[in-house]
């Protein structure tokens, strides 16, 4: 069974979608239940909805419990949900930073301590961390979001050498801007912006071939290599051609309704 954490819309919904396209059981778990129960019924029998804050670990050990009891086993845990805050970093209001840290860190810290003890027990499983592109590169206008992901990288890749031989992968998936509600008025800048099933085939294919850096898609990560190469200052140049400036880029109209619901201010 494959639990996917941020299930009723955008990228969780659509993972959710492709791995029972490809035969597995799936549970979606979200803060709004209604919505991960109604993206699973449109996943028919393999697939249910349930609530879950992933900044409360006692709602996500009941969230893994739920899912296991109708499903089975946890194969595979992917952490994806997350909020953004997109801004000056000296606007962000304290509160919306720590929110971020708490959904987009800590959330897969407590999905990952949950995961590892069921899974060790079994010998087997894979945790598959939803991070960002801005893991790795970090666009002005999202400073405490590309921290939070920076972490999930690094958190990621210590947890994973303390789980080898424990027969239980990690992976963390990496995508460019993609179309959700997360990314409402955001600028892809000179790039394509994905489809968030663009992201699930990429999730799925990971589940079924483990691999660690997961770049949707692919060819960011030979740009990731290339500017880690390059000296200071010719790795600003670079990036302020390749890499959006969300300050002066962002449609911040249309990103009220998402940072209200979702984020708060
Ligand atoms: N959209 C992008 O451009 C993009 C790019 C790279 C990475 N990502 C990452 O992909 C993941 C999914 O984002 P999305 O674009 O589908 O966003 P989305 O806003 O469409 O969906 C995120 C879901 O997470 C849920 N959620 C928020 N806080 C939660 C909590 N405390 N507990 C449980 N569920 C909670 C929301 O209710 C929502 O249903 C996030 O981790 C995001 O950072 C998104």
């Amino acid at each position: 069974m494959v639990a996917v954490t941020g299930g009723a819309r955008g990228i969780g919904a659509a993972i959710g979608a492709e791995v029972v396209r490809r035969g597995a059981s799936v549970a979606l778990g979200d803060l709004d239940a209604a919505g991960a129960e109604a993206a699973a019924a449109k996943l028919g029998e393999r697939a249910a909805g349930f609530g879950l804050d992933v900044t409360d670990s006692a709602s996500f050990s009941s969230f893994l419990d739920a899912a296991e009891a109708r499903f089975g086993p946890l194969d595979v845990l992917v952490n994806n949900a997350g909020i953004m805050w997109v801004g000056r970093f000296d606007e962000e209001p304290e509160a919306v930073a720590l929110k971020q840290f708490d959904v987009n860190l800590h959330g897969v810290l407590r999905g990952m301590k949950l995961a590892a003890a069921r899974m060790r027990v079994r010998g087997r499983g894979h945790v598959v961390n939803v991070a960002s592109s801005a893991s790795k590169i970090a666009p002005p206008g999202e400073a405490t979001y590309c921290a939070s992901k920076h972490a999930v990288y690094g958190y990621s890749v210590a947890v994973r050498e303390e789980l080898r031989g424990s027969g239980v992968d990690v992976s963390v998936v990496m995508p460019v801007v993609v179309e959700t509600e997360l990314a409402a008025g955001t600028s892809a800048g000179r790039g394509r912006s994905l489809q968030p099933a663009d992201v699930a085939k990429a999730v799925a294919d990971a589940i079924e071939r483990p691999r660690f850096d997961v770049f949707v898609p692919r060819p960011v990560g030979a740009f990731v290599r290339a500017l880690a190469l390059l000296p200071d200052r010719a790795r600003v140049r670079l990036a302020r051609f390749a890499v959006p400036n969300q300050v002066q880029d962002t449609d911040f109209a249309a990103r009220r309704g998402y940072e209200a619901e979702r984020v708060g201010r």
